[in-house]
């Protein structure tokens, strides 16, 4: 059975914890493959709402194993205080499998990422604030902690002190700030040392292992599109790979094992944080789909960016990412509009653009060039196939799956997991 990629295909919070706990039941592993808890997923079962922000939302699905990538960046507090917060309401998190790869977030991440932004001013990146930047830097500068050197207590010391010699330089001289000793960082980490111990295995070999045997791995994306370091909206981005060719490398998985990538996309558009944002809307219809939508942030409660549809960020996700699926969320947010308009292309500079422009500058100027589609009064909250929806809705769908470079395979009317309309089954290749 193969690997399945889900990703955010706007800037994130379209309903990736949803849509993975929807298939929760019928995939043996979940894995989290890129980001850290800067991420926040809302998952509505019946009368319990649970927001994860570390722990892959497979959690949640009895049977099925959690595994947090090689790619993740773990704030080992964080990590046990969502684990304690599960179990104390029921929730068997006893299969938790954590990469010896992955890195982890000290007291000087954190600090660092909040000095950094209040240094940048106005140019500023509007992050979570959660050390995911500084973790992700070291790791790629080669200072970063590894899980597996918990285990090793020479090495830890060793790493935590290379590390501090510089990281004390610019605390104390750039952003005057006292400096940290080795040996309380070392104490943050090695605290958990016990209760991590057992949870920790080479996660390439045990999910490469478990393809092999026919087991289905769900890889889920943090953020998005829009926000991966390499094909975002950069410097407006998060410092980690979240589309496809990140499910790879962030879980060490072959791009041969993926069979299907489902990109989850929002009827209409939110971003948190800095950044262009061609659609925003700054008006009572962004304070009405924020409203109605509850687009207030899972991780950090800041109230999310809204706009219209955006076509062409849809086009760019289905290529990037090779979208097989999309999942299209919160159709019911836009019901009681007289009118829906969509982004078909920019205008940039006085030039119609039909993709992504090519450079910062451009992506800042454009403006979107609007097509607009009635809308529709009723409650759709209750359907659950495309004719119980009203006439308009479904023309709405169809023209978003005309422009968006992919079929749409299940569409979300609510928070609950029932509250979706399936149209082409989202594990099985047809
Ligand atoms: P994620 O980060 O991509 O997992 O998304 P978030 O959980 O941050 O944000 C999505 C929010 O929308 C959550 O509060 C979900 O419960 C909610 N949601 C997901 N799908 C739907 C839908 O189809 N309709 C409505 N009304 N809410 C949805
Ligand atoms: P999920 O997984 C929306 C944004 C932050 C900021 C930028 C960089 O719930 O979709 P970071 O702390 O990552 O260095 O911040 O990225 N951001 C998100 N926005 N949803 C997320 O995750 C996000 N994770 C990071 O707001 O603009
Ligand atoms: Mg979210």
């Amino acid at each position: 059975m193969p690997a399945i990629v889900i990703v955010g295909a706007q800037w994130g919070d379209e309903g990736k914890g949803k849509a993975t706990d929807l298939l929760g039941s019928r995939v043996d592993y979940v894995v989290k493959f890129n980001g850290g808890n800067n991420a926040g997923h809302t998952v509505v079962i019946g009368d319990e709402k649970y927001a994860l922000h570390l722990l892959p939302s497979g959690i949640l699905t009895p049977g099925c194993t959690p595994v947090i990538g090689n790619g993740v960046v773990i704030d080992l507090g964080v990590l046990f205080e969502e684990i304690d917060g599960l179990e104390a309401r029921g929730v068997d998190t006893s299969r938790l499998v954590v990469s010896a790869n992955a890195h982890v977030i000290t007291e000087y991440h954190r600090t660092l990422d909040k000095v950094t932004e209040r240094f940048l001013g106005s140019r500023r990146i509007g992050t979570t604030g959660r050390g995911i930047g500084p973790t992700y830097g070291d790791k790629m500068n080669r200072l970063g902690i590894r899980v597996q050197d918990l285990f090793d207590d020479k090495i830890l010391q060793q790493k935590v002190e290379g590390a501090l010699e510089l990281k004390n330089q610019l605390l104390t001289k750039v952003y005057n700030r006292r400096s940290l000793s080795a040996e309380s960082v070392v104490e943050e980490l090695a605290q958990y040392r016990d209760r991590l111990r057992p949870m920790v295995a080479d996660t390439s070999l045990l999910l490469n292992d478990a393809l092999k045997q026919g087991d289905t791995v769900l890889l889920e994306a943090g953020q998005a599109t829009l926000l991966d370091v390499d094909h975002g909206t950069y410097p407006f981005v998060t410092s980690s790979s979240a589309t496809a060719g990140g499910a790879c490398t962030g879980s060490g998985i072959p791009p041969t094992a993926v069979d299907r990538v489902i990109g989850i996309v929002k009827a209409y558009a939110t971003r948190v944080g800095e950044g262009p944002f061609p659609t925003e809307l700054f008006d009572d219809d962004g304070e009405r789909l924020r409203r109605n939508g509850g687009e207030f942030g899972t991780t950090t409660g800041r109230p999310r960016r809204c706009g219209w549809y955006d076509a062409p960020v849809a086009r760019y996700a289905a290529r990037i990412n090779g979208v097989t699926d999309f999942v299209l969320t919160k159709l019911d947010v836009l019901t009681g509009w007289e009118r829906i308009p969509v982004c078909v292309a920019y205008d940039v500079d006085g030039e119609r653009v039909e993709e992504m422009p090519v450079t910062q500058t451009g992506f800042h100027h454009a403006k979107p060039i609007y097509e607009y589609f009635d809308g529709w009064q009723e409650d759709i909250s209750a359907a659950r196939s495309l004719h119980d929806l009203p006439k308009n809705a479904q023309n709405y769908v169809a023209a978003l799956e005309a422009m968006s470079g992919s079929r749409i395979s299940a569409i979300g009317v609510g928070p609950d997991r029932d509250e979706t309309i399936v149209l082409h089954d989202l594990l099985e290749s047809d």
